[in-house]
């Protein structure tokens, strides 16, 4: 049989909730990957130095603890966000950075930026700390089509800003588009995105053609086949600007299925052989080491894993639902993926 050994990854983009979901959600993450950049988008949202730090207790507490996982937090910015915060968040390890949400572009968003002027003295303290930025780069204007978003945003709003703050460490998270990708590629090197592996593998046929699958929607939404391929094309390259985080975002499955479906694909217990199915057909598994374990901790400046990950070219069925009490639909409930995590 082929196997792929690997660095253990990490997952730089999740959300991993609270309370009843976190201790479902949670070891799925952690028995995978070994660190993770968790996002503040709770209720309310995680804005200070000792709101992440009471947080990574209860993920500690929801995780087998022989799985080795640390997480690191980006912590939620607000208009209101106190400069001593930043200077906070600079002294903490375990804090990466501050998490942009314009205000009403996704779940929990509510009280994120509404004027990104606002901020600029906070973008400026982070500038001169070398405290990252994580993005969600969409425009939040209704009268911008959804799928026209994240390439409004990197006009109107990202040029500008690296514009104005060329030192800013930047990460554009979860690039969907092939303006995106572009926007990174002709930045510095301080400026990099994560892909998710519902954006690798498909395009929004997926989540329209034939039915609406509500397990498939998230935001940034699913765009056409031409960014599709802009993403592989960036995540294959060879680029240290791209590297992995999922994304993986739990809702109870009677959120997801409704008239008004929630965004967030539960991708955690399939991620990592998503991307290595994905890498294949692309002819350049031997570059998913780099992107899943390698180019993520580099730019976080953080050591890479010293653990090995097996994986094996063995095909198995995706579970219909997971876990107990919540019911949790996965990505790809019931198909069929080739490659599979030993001893997940
Ligand atoms: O699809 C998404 N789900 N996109 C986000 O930006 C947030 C996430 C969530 O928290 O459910
Ligand atoms: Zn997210």
């Amino acid at each position: 049989m082929k196997t792929l050994t690997l660095t253990r990854p990490d997952d730089w983009h999740l959300h991993l909730r609270d309370g009843a979901l976190l201790a479902q959600a949670a070891p799925f993450s952690a028995c995978r990957f070994g660190r993770a950049l968790v996002m503040p988008n709770l209720k309310p949202p995680v804005t200070t130095v000792a709101a992440a730090l009471a947080y990574r207790d209860r993920i500690l507490k929801a995780v087998p603890p022989d799985c080795g996982f640390t997480p690191y937090f980006s912590l939620y910015l607000t208009e209101n966000t106190a400069p001593a915060e930043i200077a906070r968040a600079a002294a903490e390890p375990c804090v990466l950075g501050f998490k942009l949400y314009p205000a009403g572009a996704t779940t929990h968003s509510d009280a994120g930026v509404r004027r990104l002027e606002a901020v600029y003295p906070l973008l400026e303290a982070m500038e001169e700390l070398g405290v990252v930025l994580q993005v969600h780069g969409e425009v939040t204007d209704p009268d911008i089509d959804i799928f026209d978003r994240e390439a409004v945003f990197i006009e109107r709003e990202l040029v500008p800003l690296r514009r104005r703050f060329p030192d800013l460490k930047i990460v554009l998270e979860h690039v969907t588009t092939a303006e995106g990708v572009a926007f990174v590629q002709q930045s510095p090197p301080q400026v990099a995105a994560t892909i998710t592996p519902q954006h690798l593998r498909y395009n929004r046929n997926a989540l329209l053609a034939g039915g609406i699958r509500p397990h498939y929607y998230c935001l940034p939404v699913l765009k056409r086949e031409k960014h599709r391929q802009a993403l592989l094309a960036a995540a294959t390259s060879g680029s240290p600007k791209f590297f992995l985080g999922t994304d993986s975002a739990p809702h109870p499955r009677p959120a997801k299925e409704n008239a008004c479906g929630c965004a967030g694909c539960f991708t955690a217990p399939l991620a990592l052989e998503m991307y290595a199915e994905v890498f294949e057909h692309a002819g350049a598994l031997d570059r998913l080491e780099d992107f899943a374990s390698g180019f993520g901790a580099d730019f976080y400046g953080l050591p890479r894993n010293r653990e090995k990950v097996r994986l094996l070219r063995k095909s198995w069925e995706v579970p219909q639902t997971l876990g107990g009490e919540i019911p949790l639909v996965p990505l790809r409930a019931g198909e069929t993926l080739p490659w599979r995590l030993h001893d997940a």
